[in-house]
């Protein structure tokens, strides 16, 4: 009976897509049956009056070419007053009225900053990360705008680049999850109400492998290391019915993503199925002249023809399609698709009955950055950030004595939001300092700046280019900053020393080569280290980085990467045990930057070397060794954990069986806690080179003190698969094991034997 029901449930809903997707067409038909060439062209167009701007050119004479129906959509404006202007302007001005769609990058949340995604990633906490893409389509929508730029998915496992921060990290699961988690928190089941939006994912494709770890630099890469590695999550994204796709800078097999008709035709909507539309990144089709593919005709008409459907600032769409048309370079059946992929995308977001929607004025007092956004977002906060070392229990603090606080992220409001948080107000963020005082009233602080975030002029007017500077030059002496600092130390019980990069220090347009500690703040930690005082490090990044120095000499360090808007106050709940630490790292930290790139599900080689000394003929260094610093899934909790030895349901296994494998979980410290309790699959023999292990399967556990719990992972035929050397999906007969544990390096396994 259920079974009938079921079906009843699906074909109604079936019966009634297919309606509204008639209803729809009908009226796309007749409008674009009354649309000329231009006003075509015109719908492929997306540009920016300025706001977020990310190139070196901005959009000119936009509200005349809105009225001439030239505009398709538009980015970088938000308010609901400001956004109606523009509207009015297409909707009463322009020949046909058809209305604008409005977009932003809403990254990390929207005027309620959450932490940069990275952080959020190390959550590992996939309702949490969808909630925060929720509260973001809330804000967002209340603020006029109906399209965000998000998710980035690009796998990432070079943390000189600077975009590390903007995405999940280095695992292709984990960052499907997220993918997916995100996608469903913006756009909800279809985006018909009005405080969801339009996701994007991005930046289709291979964006995060750039050549050293240099912004917009090439990538070339095996299909199968994409396939297996650096696709899932674009299309894990597609799978959850992301509304548009946006394609990258760099070029895939010699061709630059945006004028590649692989992958933006055969991939993404052939195989992939994706029904939606795919936009340009910034000026990435007038770019395409300087990969050196030809003039703006030709690399527009190039865009159009591989399936490229919107235009972003490049304005060559605008200005070559008619005369590539008349050419015969592109086809009128190529424009009416492009153009009808977007009029779609706004009449599922309603703005065919109501341009308005979007641009209620009294949404924003109610929606935007309200007591209940700020309550999640500093639970968020401290979800996501990676307690990376805690020598003798410095963490947690108690909440009395004295506390010196130093460090010239301490008290930075500027530098709570970290990169892409353009609609962010820093000046409504908490410092670190205003956190540990509201946590802590009783104890009494003792604030020292103690040193720049650095003192290179070079980094300091490179970090500096946007307004209000991020690096703000205090003018005394490192020598007098020190000095003071360590005096706040030797008057304290404990020093809390805040330190780490600047926001811009990451994010775009900011790879680093060296990717440790300033200088100027390296020289601050050794000191008060030579105070004897517990020292805990609160380091504030957007990537990776090389702490080596740090690891062997600081008694406790907290990664909180850039956390929000409630950064500080999430800090300071972290700091003092309000709440326990439970990230992990989604990204391995390098011990030296010459080992990148350095991630946990590499190859086995030929020679593979025992990670203990040093051998000659294998794969190893004269100067280092291969560890990583911390290992992808690594963070600590204030409470430990003990694992048992893994246990399987069968150890021999035939065709579509499953599997349980389990561990009993106990938590054998004196806090409650969270565990993120990670499974990992090792392929033993098969017909190509696999990883040593991936993930396969992460389970969240809450256990209070002395509680056990038996955590179990149902493992099926679908988990052993990978591609193979003809891009076949598949599995093969033989030997796997089961990892199941509290990191990549630290796991408890099983042997197994599977026969199809
Ligand atoms: C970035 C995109 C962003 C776009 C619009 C580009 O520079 O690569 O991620 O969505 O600008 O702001």
């Amino acid at each position: 009976m259920k079974r009938l029901i079921a079906a009843l449930f699906t074909l109604v809903t079936f019966y009634s897509y297919a309606q509204q997707d008639a209803k729809m067409n009908t009226f796309i038909n007749n409008l674009m049956s009354r649309m000329t060439i231009e006003e075509k062209i015109g719908q492929l167009n997306l540009v920016t009056p300025g706001g977020a701007v990310t190139g070196s050119v901005v959009s000119k004479g936009v509200d005349e070419n809105i009225r001439k129906g030239y505009v398709g959509g538009l980015f970088g404006i938000t308010g609901p007053e400001k956004v109606r202007q523009a509207q009015e302007i297409a909707v009463k001005n322009s020949r046909l009225k058809i209305p604008l769609f409005f977009g932003l990058d809403v990254i990390h949340g929207h005027k309620t900053v959450f932490p940069i995604p990275l952080g959020l990633s190390c959550s590992w906490d996939i309702a949490l990360i969808e909630r925060s893409a929720r509260i973001a389509a809330t804000e967002a929508t209340a603020d006029g705008l109906c399209w965000a730029f998000s998710p980035m998915v690009d796998i990432a496992r070079d943390p000189r680049w600077g975009r590390i921060s903007e995405g999940s990290g280095e695992d292709q699961y984990l960052g499907g999850e997220i993918a997916k988690a995100m996608v469903r928190g913006y756009q909800g089941k279809d985006y018909t109400s009005a405080d969801r939006l339009m996701a994007c994912v991005k930046h289709f494709a291979l964006y995060g492998a750039a050549e050293a770890g240099r912004d917009y630099n090439s990538v070339d890469m095996s299909k199968i290391k994409m396939y297996e590695y650096y696709l899932p999550p674009y299309k894990a994204a597609v799978d959850a019915g992301v509304g548009s796709v946006m394609s990258s800078f760099n070029d895939i097999d010699a061709v630059p993503a945006t004028g590649n008709k692989w992958l933006l035709t055969d991939l993404l909507r052939k195989q992939w199925g994706f029904k939606g539309l795919v936009v340009s990144d910034y000026t990435s089709v007038s770019e395409m002249s300087n990969h050196g593919l030809g003039d703006l005709k030709t690399v527009s008409a190039l865009a159009l023809n591989a399936g490229l459907d919107m235009d972003m600032v490049a304005e060559g769409f605008l200005t070559t399609l008619k005369q590539s048309l008349k050419e015969g370079k592109v086809t009128q059946k190529q424009i009416d698709d492009a153009c009808r992929r977007i009029l779609e995308a706004k009449y599922k977001l309603g703005l065919f009955d109501d341009p308005y929607r979007f641009m209620d004025d009294t949404r924003p007092a109610k929606e935007i950055l309200t007591a209940e956004t700020r309550k999640a977002a500093r639970e968020i906060a401290a979800h996501s950030f990676v307690l990376l070392k805690n020598n003798a229990q410095v963490l947690p603090l108690k909440k009395s004595g004295t506390i010196a606080v130093v460090g010239p992220l301490a008290d930075s409001r500027r530098n709570m939001l970290g990169t892409w948080s353009v609609a962010g107000d820093f000046t409504k963020a908490v410092t670190v300092i205003e956190g540990i005082k509201n946590v802590a009233p009783d104890a009494a602080i003792i604030y020292a700046k103690g040193a720049n975030i650095s003192d290179d002029p070079m980094l300091v007017k490179r970090t500096n280019v946007f307004p209000p500077d991020e690096i703000e030059t205090d003018k005394r002496s490192p020598e007098v900053m020190i000095k003071e600092a360590v005096e706040a130390a030797n008057n304290a019980d404990v020093v809390v020393a805040v330190v780490g990069e600047a926001a811009d220090m990451t994010g775009e347009a900011s790879s680093r080569s060296d990717i440790g500690l300033p200088e100027s703040q390296l020289n601050l930690l050794k000191a008060l280290a030579t105070t004897g005082k517990p020292v805990v490090m609160v380091l504030f990044n957007g990537r990776p980085m090389t702490l080596t120095w740090e690891t062997q000499h600081i008694n406790a360090i907290l990664d909180v990467w850039f956390g929000g808007t409630e950064g500080g106050n999430a800090i300071a709940d972290v700091l003092f045990g309000n709440y326990n630490p439970s990230g992990k790292l989604t990204t391995t930290f390098p011990q030296h930057v010459g080992q990148i790139p350095l991630y946990y599900n590499h190859k086995h080689t030929g020679r593979p070397y025992n990670n203990e000394d040093f051998a000659k003929f294998k794969s190893n260094y004269l100067d280092i060794s291969n560890d990583p610093l911390f290992p992808f899934g690594y963070g600590l909790s204030y409470t430990t954990f003990a694992y048992s030895e893994v246990k399987v349901s069968k150890e021999k296994l035939k065709g579509s069986e499953s599997l349980k494998a389990s561990v009993t979980l106990t938590n054998t410290g004196k806090y409650a806690g969270e565990e993120v309790v990670q499974l990992y699959i090792t392929d033993v023999v098969a017909s190509v080179t696999r990883a040593v292990k991936d993930l396969k399967g992460f389970q969240k556990i809450l256990l209070q003190p002395g509680e056990s719990r038996e955590v179990d992972f149902t493992i099926t035929p679908e988990q052993l698969k990978f591609y193979n050397n003809n891009l076949k999906y598949d599995w093969e007969s033989g030997d796997f094991v089961i990892h199941i544990g509290t990191n990549s390096s630290d796991l408890k396994s099983a042997k197994i034997n599977w026969v199809k």
